[in-house]
């Protein structure tokens, strides 16, 4: 740092990409996109806005669920330099919304008659006290299981509908020589599986633990049976499994080390990076004992206020990029997603993406739809990372059973509330 330039110092320390500084008519976009399905559907926003003439600073925060990315953004917001644009999910936009730091976008919503085409469980994280705060880029959902066909054809064929289904998959490809169930030991990866294990016991059950955080469900039978599944699961994972990345477990089902992988659409987004084609070699089925029920995540993109003319239109015209409908098909397409307006055609999806967008419409007009615990949509990040610990804890063999975890989970979330 000694014989650094003050000038270039403090470039780096505002995060400004060696590319030059940033100007006004840029945007800077904090994002957690990095691997490799994420990077080609960030180039889709990036290119679509340099061909609007808006540039892009790109700051990266690895790590899926955004909690990493939370904690640079809050950095960055104390430190007084808020970076314009910033990938939040659910509860988290609603906090800042809370803290009063966000641009209002009410004024490009109402022109562009947001409030038709957005479908509600969304708008509940996009609009706070009657503004729009955010615009959503896509829906996810995380209750998939992504199979390698070869394996599954290897272990009898036959797609698992049941939680009894899935253990003989998986005892099959045991015996195969494979690792049945590509993991990556993170909390929020954990907690993504544990969501399925929930929502594969009852929509309702889900609903009263993780939605409303009743306490006598939290603490009950059916979660001690909850967490029983859980580490039935964890004997399906391989040695190596701590701190993975969760786009290396999708490269081991990709690459037939692995039979399956239990995680968010975005894992697709890496099968298509690597060429490979739904129904040919790999399969996609909602979590055994979840079809007809959606847990989902919206991506949008909050702005934080900013006072400089150019700097509040570079925003806009990203907000509009973002919600325009030809690009929510080109960009969901790549990024495994769904589109987050009701009026986009399924004609450019795949046969992953048709079954989403069908199921996601189901599920919405059924009530079988629910916000994601691990990814932000069921409850503030407080009790999020109350139940990432209780469940990282469960999966590594803390408790000395199903009961004890369940107990210790309606703990935490009562403590962080
Ligand atoms: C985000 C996805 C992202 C995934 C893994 C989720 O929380 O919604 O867009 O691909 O994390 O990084």
């Amino acid at each position: 740092m000694k014989t650094m330039n003050k000038g270039f110092a403090s470039a780096l320390a505002l995060g400004v990409a060696l590319g030059g500084p940033v100007r006004a008519e840029d945007v800077e976009v904090l994002h957690w996109w990095t691997s490799g399905g994420e990077a080609a559907a960030l180039n889709v926003l990036k290119d679509d806005l340099g061909g609007k003439g808006t540039g892009w600073i790109d700051m990266p925060v690895a790590g899926g669920g955004g909690e990493a990315a939370m904690t640079a953004l809050r950095a960055r917001v104390t430190a007084g330099d808020p970076p314009t644009a910033v990938q939040m999910l659910g509860f988290d936009i609603l906090d800042w919304a809370e803290e009063d730091a966000l641009a209002d976008l009410t004024a490009t919503a109402t022109a562009e008659g947001w409030d038709q085409i957005v479908p509600t469980a969304l708008q509940a994280f996009s609009t706070y006290e009657g503004k729009w705060i955010a615009a959503p880029v896509n829906v996810h959902s995380t209750n998939w299981v992504w199979i390698s066909k070869a394996a599954l054809d290897a272990a009898g064929g036959k797609v698992p509908e049941t939680w009894d289904d899935l253990i003989a998959v998986m005892d099959a490809m045991k015996a195969n020589g494979i690792t049945p169930l590509a993991h990556g030991g993170q909390p929020w990866q954990d907690a993504t599986v544990f969501e399925g294990v929930v929502l594969s016991l009852g929509t309702d059950f889900y609903k009263a633990a993780l939605v409303d955080l009743d306490p006598a469900t939290l603490g009950g039978e059916k979660m001690a049976e909850a967490f029983n599944r859980l580490l039935k699961l964890r004997t399906y994972v391989d040695d190596n499994f701590s701190g993975r990345d969760w786009n290396l477990a999708s490269a081991m089902v990709i690459n037939g080390e692995a039979g399956m992988q239990m995680m968010g659409d975005w894992a697709k987004g890496e099968f298509v990076k690597a060429g490979k084609v739904p129904g040919t070699d790999f399969v996609c089925i909602r979590f055994p004992g979840t079809q007809g029920a959606v847990t989902f995540n919206s991506d949008q993109f909050a702005m934080f206020a900013q006072t400089d003319p150019a700097a509040q239109d570079a925003q806009v015209q990203m907000a509009k990029a973002i919600m325009d409908p030809v690009f929510q098909s080109a960009f969901n397409v790549v990024k495994g997603s769904v589109p987050a307006r009701t009026d986009v055609p399924d004609t450019a999806f795949d046969d992953c993406g048709k079954k989403g967008m069908k199921d996601l419409a189901e599920a919405n007009v059924s009530g079988g739809l629910f916000g994601s615990m691990a990814h932000g949509h069921a409850a503030p990040a407080s009790v999020k990372n109350a139940v990432y610990d209780v469940v990282t804890a469960a999966f590594n063999g803390e408790y000395a059973d199903g009961a004890s975890a369940a107990t210790a989970l309606a703990e935490a979330v009562a403590a962080a509330q």
